[in-house]
């Protein structure tokens, strides 16, 4: 591009986060837009959704993202009051500071009341992260990610076969870049600031040493509704775990929706093990170095099953479907279900042989980042000029 200064008739891009997922992926997106010659200038607006020290300070602080320009401090609620109480806050925003575009990530419930309302005023909408699709419509996420791609303007995809997904679903191909994985972008340049696992442990006041058995540790987090929601799916899954445990202790990180499932059914006993640690929600740091050094991966994560790919370890998803093929067809992810045999079967092969180990997918390189900046100035120039 051959401007040296941002036009001054082009408002900021507006970049929206609002849930844990949200913030590693707009950390690289913030850095490159201010980088990028020349600079785009942003707006960072926060939805609240996600909104206390585990969710939410530690991985600002972490990621280094800045303090937000707006809070709408939506908090919690069902998925109408949250969507709604998100759009009603928004709009104003939209309003006063006249955007050249709106830009989101992900799939939570913020991406998608976000896309509505800039869509409906005029204000082109980027995704990041489009065309992932698990195509079960029972996840929330599903529906968010279906309808944020069907009316976005610009569209940003980690791997090749969400082109496809959005092509089957009537999407012209021209709004469609591959740019890679910013999620990854994020974990290279964060890598060697990852904690080391042994203070991880003892600064929660567990003793390290638990960390050096013979099968070494596995990180474990669950926090997909259709997991923890129900007692006759959480129970089942807490069992398997407990059964785990006796092979390789336990490091579980627990989402606050999973914590208080555990309490509510009364299911407290079946992790209360020594060889089951159990943590609060952790910082981007800390979790980055429990994953590195573990042994292995059981998770119903979207991102960790990115992040083991990229880190090389083998990773156990308890879901019946990912929205991330990549990660089974080339990554160190594989899909075991909430089936019992599967699940210690995966465990005992990875145990037995080391488990799948995989490669790096194309542009999970660290710079896709800076291809979303690249092609996002220019096309926000090039349709100013042709408007
Ligand atoms: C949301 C996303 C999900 C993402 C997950 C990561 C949607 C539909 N879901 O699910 O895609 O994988 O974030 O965590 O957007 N809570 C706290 N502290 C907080 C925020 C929430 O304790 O800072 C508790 C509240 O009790 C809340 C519950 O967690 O009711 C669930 O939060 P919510 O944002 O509704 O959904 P998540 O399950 O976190």
């Amino acid at each position: 591009m051959s401007q040296t200064t941002w036009p001054s008739s082009l408002g900021p891009v507006i970049c929206i986060v609002g849930a844990r997922p949200n913030f590693m992926k707009m950390a690289p997106i913030l850095r490159a837009f201010a980088t990028h010659q020349p600079a785009i200038p942003t707006m960072l607006v926060h939805t609240g959704q996600h909104y206390d020290r585990d969710m939410n300070d530690r991985l600002f602080v972490d990621l280094r993202l800045p303090h937000p320009d707006i809070n709408l401090e939506v908090g919690s609620g069902t998925h109408a009051v949250q969507t709604a109480e998100v759009m009603r806050r928004f709009e104003p925003v939209v309003d006063t500071h006249n955007p050249s575009c709106v830009l989101v990530v992900g799939d939570v419930n913020s991406t998608l009341a976000c896309t509505l309302v800039a869509v409906k005023k005029g204000v082109p909408v980027v995704h990041v992260e489009a065309g992932l699709r698990s195509y079960d419509r029972a996840m929330p996420e599903e529906i968010n990610r279906v309808l944020t791609d069907q009316i976005a303007d610009r569209l940003y995809t980690t791997e090749r076969s969400a082109l496809d997904n959005l092509l089957r679903e009537g999407i012209a191909e021209e709004r469609v870049s591959f740019v890679g994985n910013v999620m990854i972008d994020s974990l290279l340049s964060n890598r060697e600031f990852a904690h080391a696992p042994e203070r991880t442990l003892s600064e929660a006041g567990f003793d390290p040493a638990i960390l050096k058995g013979v099968n070494s540790y596995a990180v474990v987090t669950l926090h997909r509704p259709s997991n923890v929601d129900q007692l006759e799916t959480l129970r089942p899954l807490l069992e398997v775990l407990r059964d785990v445990s006796e092979k390789l202790p336990l490091v579980f990180a627990l989402h606050p929706r999973t914590r208080a499932n555990i309490e509510r059914f009364g299911l407290g006993d079946l992790v209360a093990s020594r060889r089951i640690v159990l943590l609060p929600p952790q910082g981007y740091l800390e979790m980055l170095g429990l994953m590195a050094g573990a042994r292995m991966v059981l998770t119903d994560s979207g991102g960790l099953q990115e992040e083991t790919t990229a880190l090389g370890v083998p990773c156990l998803t308890i879901r019946e479907n990912t929205e991330r093929p990549i990660t089974v067809e080339q990554g160190s992810n594989t899909m075991v279900g909430r089936n019992r045999a599967a699940i210690i079967d995966g465990v005992d092969e990875i145990l037995a042989g080391g488990g799948k180990r995989g490669r790096i997918p194309e542009y999970w390189d660290g710079h896709a980042a800076e291809r979303i900046a690249a092609d996002l100035a220019q096309w926000l120039i090039e349709r100013q000029h042709s408007s």
